[in-house]
């Protein structure tokens, strides 16, 4: 890889009660790169994530944030130093209205008037409907949502868990098209993806996890050919 990561995961394990699911994950994220983490259902890219973010401790191995240890940090302190992460199942409150769960982000310190104008310069749609309640919106819109609030805070590095999870595909190409702007802009990104290939249209680099490793990491060109092996259990 070409720069200094700003994330690297070091032979990370982890359990779920007495349940190794991690088996010694090594990754990293490059400064201002985005990775795509992929592999099929139950691999362990969702737990990766939430090891990297601190929700989960390892039980061995190092999350080391641009050149610092931090291994069994809190979420919240890892927060403050500019991560974010866009959950599985995208975490907008269906009963409140866009601009109420824009609201949300302002615990950062900004307006909500000025997250607001962030977020509807990127999601002009959202602008659209910011009156209205979040559970009657389409899933892409949601996704939208999701990723606003998460940009309200201004990371340096990214976590995107199944973007594309339940969307059309058309869809899920303008939220990868949104994805590549971000990134543009200096943003490291880290997206876990079961098995879309769009998100190698934006990827620099594409990592391939089955039951609890990663079996192979390299250039989205690389990986296209190992992902069907992958995914045909190979
Ligand atoms: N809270 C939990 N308690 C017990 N086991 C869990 C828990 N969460 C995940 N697991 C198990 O850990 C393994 C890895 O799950 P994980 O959610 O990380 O996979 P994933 O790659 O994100 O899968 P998917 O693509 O379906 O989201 C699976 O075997 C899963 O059953
Ligand atoms: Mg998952």
């Amino acid at each position: 890889m070409d720069s200094s990561p700003l994330l690297e995961l070091q032979g990370v394990r982890a359990c779920y009660d007495t349940i190794e699911v991690l088996h010694g994950v090594d990754l990293a994220v490059p400064a201002g790169k985005v990775l795509a983490l992929l592999g099929p259902n139950g691999a362990g890219k969702t737990t990766t994530l939430k090891v990297a973010c601190g929700l989960i401790p390892p039980s061995a191995g190092k999350v080391v944030l641009a050149g610092r240890d931090c291994t069994g940090v809190r979420p919240e302190e890892l927060a403050r130093r500019g991560l974010v992460t866009i959950p599985e199942g995208k975490g907008v409150f269906p009963n409140l209205t866009v601009r109420e769960n824009l609201q949300v982000a302002t615990y950062s310190g900004r307006k909500l008037s000025e997250v607001e104008a962030m977020s509807y310069e990127r999601f002009p749609r959202l602008g659209e409907r910011r009156n209205q309640l979040v559970g009657t919106m389409s899933g892409g819109e949601q996704q939208m949502l999701s990723m606003a609030r998460g940009l309200a805070s201004n990371p340096a590095l990214l976590f995107l868990d199944e973007l594309s999870m339940g969307l059309a595909p058309l869809v899920v190409e303008e939220l990868y098209g949104i994805v590549a702007q971000i990134a543009h802009s200096g943003v490291s990104i880290l997206v876990v993806e079961q098995f879309a290939r769009t998100v190698l249209g934006v990827a620099d680099y594409a990592a391939i996890m089955v039951h609890g490793q990663v079996r192979a990491i390299g250039s989205p060109a690389e990986i296209e050919q190992e992902l069907s092996a992958a995914y045909l259990g190979g």
